[in-house]
């Protein structure tokens, strides 16, 4: 592959490789549904303007959720709060089409897809843009030569906080200790940016029955975690707003 592409992903000059999958170019007709690649980071800063609905942009919510998949809950969200907007993000292309399918099933007008990575987050929202954050079960990558590739550190929480809104919240859940343990080392080096809002290990111990508990309450995954009776440990962040 050409040099062009030889820059790492949070790079300002990272591209996109072309990619062969089929996909790709559905979600390049899907236009003003879902974007991919570096369309995903033409809007900085201007998303809510993507959206003709009853209230002016300023005054809706954005909410964006990092590994939607083929959004089973952003839809659900979206269904119930027609005044929020909604952004789903994933890096893979067919979940993101099959979103896109489900959104338009329902005709939802407040609800936009991206396949882009999640490390570019700072490239595609601008400055105090986001105002709901969630990501829920991201990849653990478990084994030590792996952490590098885990989406949570220190260094992207700094650049998650630029484009949270001030007061802004940041909501992750996770089925693996030992990332959750990591998140909470990475939050407590950052003691000025982030400070913790609730947290538990065991977010379902006092539901009577959690395994009956439904999208978009629990996730996909959260559920066959819940029927494998893995705890469920959540995080809610709040931007510290220094005025
Ligand atoms: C374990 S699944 C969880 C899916 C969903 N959130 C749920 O709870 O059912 C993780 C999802 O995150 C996506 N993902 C992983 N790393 C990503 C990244 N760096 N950027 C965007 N999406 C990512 C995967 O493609 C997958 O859809």
């Amino acid at each position: 592959m050409s040099s062009v592409y030889r820059f790492p992903l949070q790079h300002p000059q990272y591209l996109y490789p072309p990619s062969k999958n089929p996909y790709w170019s559905k979600i390049q007709a899907l236009k003003g549904l879902a974007f991919t690649d570096h369309e995903t980071e033409r809007s900085p800063g201007q998303w809510r303007s993507k959206w003709d609905n009853e209230l002016p942009p300023s005054s809706r919510e954005l909410h964006v959720e990092i590994g939607c998949n083929a959004g089973h809950v952003i839809v659900e969200w979206a269904k119930m709060h027609p005044s929020r907007s909604y952004i789903g993000i994933d890096w893979k292309f067919k979940p993101i089409f099959r979103a896109v399918e489900k959104s338009q099933k329902q005709n939802l007008k407040n609800l936009i897809f991206l396949r882009a990575h999640a490390q570019r987050l700072n490239y595609i929202f601008g400055p105090q843009e986001v105002d709901f954050l969630s990501l829920f079960f991201p990849d653990p990558w478990p084994r030590k030569s792996q952490w590098k590739n885990r989406l949570i550190n220190s260094e992207n929480l700094k650049q998650i906080a630029q484009v949270m809104k001030p007061s802004g919240i940041f909501h992750i859940k996770t089925d693996h200790p030992d990332y959750f343990e990591w998140i909470l080392n990475a939050v407590g080096e950052l003691p000025d940016t982030w400070k913790i809002l609730e947290m538990t290990r065991d977010l379902h111990q006092n539901h009577p029955s959690p395994q009956n508990l439904k999208i978009p309450e629990v996730t996909l995954f959260e559920k066959l975690f819940i029927q494998a009776q893995i705890p469920i440990q959540s995080l809610k962040l709040q931007i510290i707003h220094t005025p």
